[in-house]
C-alpha cells in the first residue's frame, strides 16, 4: 500500500516537472532529458524505415500519420514561415518508423503484440515496432511527448522509451440498447479510446430496450424491436464502418448479442422465441427470457449466430448469460414439462445451462471463441478455453 502510493506520488511529481512528461498511460521504461529538439510543423515528416516491413501502401500506419499530424500541427501548419534557414542539429523534421512484421490489412488480435521503443536523440528519432499496433501505440506517446512554448514553438525532449501493454485486453463498454449512440458518437469514442492505447470496444449492441443492429437474415428484429427503424439502427454499412474504423485505431470489436436473459427486444421480430409468462393457468401476455426447452429456438440461434460470426471478424463473440430472472420459466407449463423431461428437478440454474451449453457449442462450432458473463461460470456450464493460434 505505502509502496503504490509512493509509486503515485513520484508519478505526479513527474508529471508536473515538465510538461513533456504528461504521458498516458505512462510507459514501462522512459528517460527523458532537459536537452530539447525544436519541431517545425511545415517540414515535420513521419517516414517509414527503408527496411521496415509497412511502406507508403500501409493503410493503418498511412492514416495515423495523417491522424496525428492533424492533431499535433492541424490548427497551425501553415501560419509560420517556412523555416529553412533555421535548420540546424537541434531541430527534429522527421519520425521514423520501422516496423518488423507486416500485417496492415490484418485485424488487431488479443494475441497481438504492441510493444515498441521510441529514441529521440542526436542521432535519430526512431519508432521501433514488432507490428503496426505497436507502431500506433508509439505514435500515440509521440504525439504526448511534444509540447509548445508560449510563444507557440513546438518542442520534444530527448527522450528514450520502451513499452508494452500491462494487459493485453484494455476494453470498454458501450451500451447502444438501452441508450441509441449516434454513429458519430461511436468513432468518436474509439478516437478517445485510441488516445489512452485502449484495445478493445466491446459493443453491447442489443439488450431489453431496443434491437438496433440491423439483421440481414432476421430484418423483422430491427423493424419491430428498434426505437425507430428508420433513424435508430445500425445499417450493415454502419457496423462495417465502426470495425473498420477500430482497425485503423489497433482496437478489436467485441459484439455482445446477450441471451437468453435481456432479449425482450428481439420477441416483437421472432414470434415463439420468448417464454410466454403465465398468470395461474393462463398467459398473462408478458413474456421472459428466451424461450429453451423449443427446438426452434436453437435453429433461429444457429442462423442468428452464423450472420453474426460473419460480420464481426473478431475471434471473440461476447454471449452474455447474466441476470436470467427464473420467474416467467417457473410460470410456463411448457418449460415445467420439459424440465421434469431432462430430469433438472426445480433446478432453473440447469435449465439456463443447458441453454447457455447449447448456444456455446453452436457458436464454437462456426470457429469462434466465445465471452460470456460471470453468472455463466457461478452456474458451472462447461466453458471451453478456446484460443485462437497466435
Ligand atoms: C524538456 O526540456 C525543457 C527545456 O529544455 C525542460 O524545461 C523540461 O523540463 C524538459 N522535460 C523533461 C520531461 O525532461
Ligand atoms: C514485448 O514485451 C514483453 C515484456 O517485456 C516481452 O515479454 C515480449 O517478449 C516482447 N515481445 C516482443 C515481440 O518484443
Ligand atoms: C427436438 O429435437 C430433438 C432432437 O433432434 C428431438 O428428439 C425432439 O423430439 C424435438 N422436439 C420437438 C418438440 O420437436
Amino acid at each position: 500500500m505505502a509502496g503504490s502510493t509512493l509509486r503515485f506520488s513520484l508519478l505526479l511529481a513527474a508529471a508536473f516537472a515538465g510538461r513533456a512528461t504528461a504521458l498516458w498511460p505512462w510507459p514501462q521504461y522512459i528517460q527523458t532529458s532537459e536537452l530539447r529538439y525544436t519541431i517545425f510543423p511545415q517540414s515535420f515528416q513521419f517516414q517509414y524505415h527503408l527496411s521496415s516491413a509497412a511502406q507508403v501502401g500501409c493503410s493503418v500506419l498511412d492514416e495515423a500519420f495523417q491522424r496525428y499530424r492533424d492533431l499535433l500541427f492541424g490548427s497551425v501548419a501553415f501560419r509560420f514561415p517556412h523555416p529553412i534557414e533555421k535548420r540546424h542539429t537541434s531541430e527534429k523534421n522527421s519520425l521514423v518508423v520501422l516496423v518488423v512484421t507486416p500485417g496492415c490489412d490484418q485485424f488487431p488480435s488479443l494475441g497481438s503484440v504492441e510493444n515498441y521503443t521510441l529514441t529521440i536523440n542526436d542521432e535519430q528519432s526512431l519508432l521501433l515496432s514488432e507490428t503496426v499496433w505497436g507502431a500506433l501505440r508509439g505514435l500515440e506517446t509521440f504525439s504526448q511527448l511534444i509540447w509548445r512554448s508560449p510563444e507557440g514553438t513546438f518542442y520534444v525532449n530527448k527522450t528514450d522509451i520502451e513499452d508494452f501493454p500491462r494487459f493485453p485486453h484494455r476494453g470498454l463498454l458501450l451500451d447502444t440498447s438501452r441508450h441509441y449512440l449516434p454513429l458519430a458518437s461511436i468513432l468518436d469514442t474509439l478516437d478517445v479510446m485510441a488516445y489512452n492505447k485502449f484495445n478493445v470496444f466491446h459493443w453491447h449492441l442489443v439488450d431489453d430496450s431496443s434491437f438496433p443492429y440491423e439483421s440481414f437474415t432476421f430484418p423483422e428484429l430491427t423493424k419491430k424491436g428498434s426505437y425507430n427503424p428508420a433513424t435508430h439502427i445500425y445499417t450493415a454499412q454502419d457496423v462495417k464502418e465502426v470495425i473498420e474504423y477500430a482497425r485503423l485505431r489497433g482496437i478489436r470489436v467485441l459484439a455482445e448479442f446477450d441471451t437468453p436473459g435481456h432479449t425482450l427486444s428481439w420477441g416483437p421480430g421472432v414470434p415463439g422465441l420468448l417464454t410466454p409468462c403465465y398468470s395461474g393457468s393462463h398467459p398473462s401476455g408478458t413474456f421472459g427470457p428466451v424461450n429453451p426447452a423449443l427446438n426452434n429456438t436453437y435453429e433461429f440461434m444457429s442462423t442468428f449466430f452464423l450472420e453474426i460470426s460473419t460480420v464481426f471478424p473478431d475471434f471473440y463473440l461476447h454471449l452474455g448469460g447474466d441476470e436470467v430472472d427464473f420467474t416467467c420459466w417457473k410460470s410456463n407449463p411448457d418449460i415445467q414439462a420439459f424440465m421434469k423431461k431432462k430430469g433438472f428437478g426445480d433446478d432453473f440454474k440447469k435449465l439456463e445451462s443447458f441453454y447457455i451449453q447449447t448456444l456455446l457449442d453452436i457458436v464454437s462450432a462456426y470457429g469462434k471463441g466465445y465471452v460470456v458473463w460471470q453468472e455463466v461460470f457461478d452456474n458451472k456450464v462447461k466453458v471451453a478455453l478456446s484460443r485462437r493460434p497466435w
